[in-house]
Order: C-alpha cells, then structure tokens, then sequence
C-alpha cells in the first residue's frame, strides 16, 4: 500500500524568521497524524531552520531543485552533496517553473535524479503539460515523454524510492483545477508508463497532483485511485490550511 504523501512548495517565499514562525504553529497541528507523510520544499535558506523546527516530528524537508555536479563553477547552484551534507533527504526535480524560467529539460532532470540518488536524497519529478499542449490533446504524449526521458537509467531498486508528481501547468497557480476524474486519467496514465519501465515496481511508486490544490477540492482529488497525494503551492503557505489538507484525504 502506498501511503499518502502531502508536500507543499513554498517557491520564493518565506524567509528564515517566517520558517521558524510558520513551523512553531504547524507542528502541533499535525502531531497526532501518523498514517500520512507530510513533506515541506523551501527555498535553500530556510532549510536548516526547517530541519531544525521539525526535527522532532515526522515532517520532511527537501529543497525546490540542486545541481547534478558534485561541484564546480556554476554560480548560484547548490549540489546534491551539499544538501546530504545538511542532511537534506528530499528534492523537487523539473517543477514547470524550473523547466519556464530555468531552461530545466527532460535531460536535466535525468541527471539530477541520478545525481540525488548517488547521494542518498528522494527525488519528486515533476511532469506536465502546458494549457496549449492541453488543448492540443498532447497531454498523454508530453508526460510519458517526461517520465520515460527523465527516469532513464534507474534500478527497480530507485524507482522504488521515486514520486512522481502530475501538475498540469494551466492549474498551477490559477485557481484552475483539473477535474478529479481528467487528474486520475493523467495518474493513470503515468501509472501504466512506470508499469512498462518498472514492472510490479509501479504499484510502490507515488503519483501526486498538483495545481490550485485547497482544502476545498482536496478530498475530492486524493480520493481518486492512482492520486496517492497532493503537491501544493500556495495553499501551503499558510498553517491552518495545510493542516486542513493533510487532514481532509
Ligand atoms: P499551486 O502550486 O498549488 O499554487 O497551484 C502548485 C505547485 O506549483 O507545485
């Protein structure tokens, strides 16, 4: 059985005071849930803060990207290496908004899994279509070639280890959700192509969704079959209505 995974995506917000703040009132919202994995990814300056905040609890904390390199002169980059060394254990690979603004790709985000794996640190590798290639009917065709481009190489052994998150561009950050039913299509979808990579291996791997998640539609969404969680922004920047989240699947 895969169990449920809530992770929230703070992007460029928060700074360490916020964290330390934000997490104080967090923690005791969520102390009594057990059966469900709870995950944050911050911007690289708060991890140590978040860490610290949450370490005794059973939230995660991870980082919003890092660089495959071990090291080396790329101004700006922090590397896998660098995050286990803070003992990081998370990672968000190939969010949209790395692939738009970063000039992130499928090949990329190959080796920044493999690189995450050869230190120990789960990677989540984002996938999903624009509104054009939406409407173009070319979802199906965009994610399984981000899946099968991006998850290249690995064992059954590490794909055991992966999350998969869906997040159709068009719904991030627009109020716009994808339907329960069209998110657990997209799943199901992503579920048969990890079946043809990794065999029995897919029934471990989880799919989250992602986009405008709420405490409004998130009970709906996480009550689809193949959606074992949710990636959420916005909504995860504020306590309470994360709590409410984690809560409502
Ligand atoms: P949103 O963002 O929940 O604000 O739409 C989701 C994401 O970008 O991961």
């Amino acid at each position: 059985m895969r169990t449920p995974l809530l992770a929230g995506n703070w992007k460029m917000y928060k700074g360490p005071e916020e964290t330390k703040a934000f997490f104080k009132e967090f923690v005791p919202l969520v102390a009594d849930i057990k059966e469900k994995d709870i995950l944050f990814f911050v911007p690289f300056i708060d991890l140590q803060d978040a860490l610290l905040e949450t370490a005794s609890s059973k939230i995660g904390i991870g980082a919003q990207n890092a660089h495959w390199e071990k090291e080396g002169a790329y101004t700006g980059e922090i590397s896998m290496g660098m995050l286990r060394e803070i003992q990081c254990p998370w990672v968000l690979i190939g969010h949209s908004e790395r692939r738009q603004y970063f000039a992130e790709t499928n090949e990329s985000t190959r080796l920044k899994i493999q690189s995450a794996f050869a230190h120990e640190i789960y990677p989540i590798l984002c996938v999903g279509e624009s509104l054009e290639e939406h409407e173009a009917g070319k979802t199906e065709e965009k994610v399984i070639t981000q899946i099968k481009e991006g998850l290249a190489g690995l064992s059954s052994e590490e794909a055991k280890k992966m999350t998969i998150a869906y997040e159709p561009i068009w719904a991030i950050g627009t109020g716009k959700t994808a339907t329960s039913e069209d998110a657990q299509t997209v799943c199901q979808i992503l579920r048969n192509t990890l079946r043809e990579l990794f065999g029995d291996t897919a029934e471990c791997i989880r799919i989250l969704y992602g986009g405008s998640v709420k405490p409004e539609n998130s009970a709906e969404l996480l009550s689809q079959p193949d959606i074992d969680g949710a990636l959420v922004g916005g909504a995860s920047l504020k306590a309470e209505d994360f709590a409410k989240i984690v809560k409502s699947c």
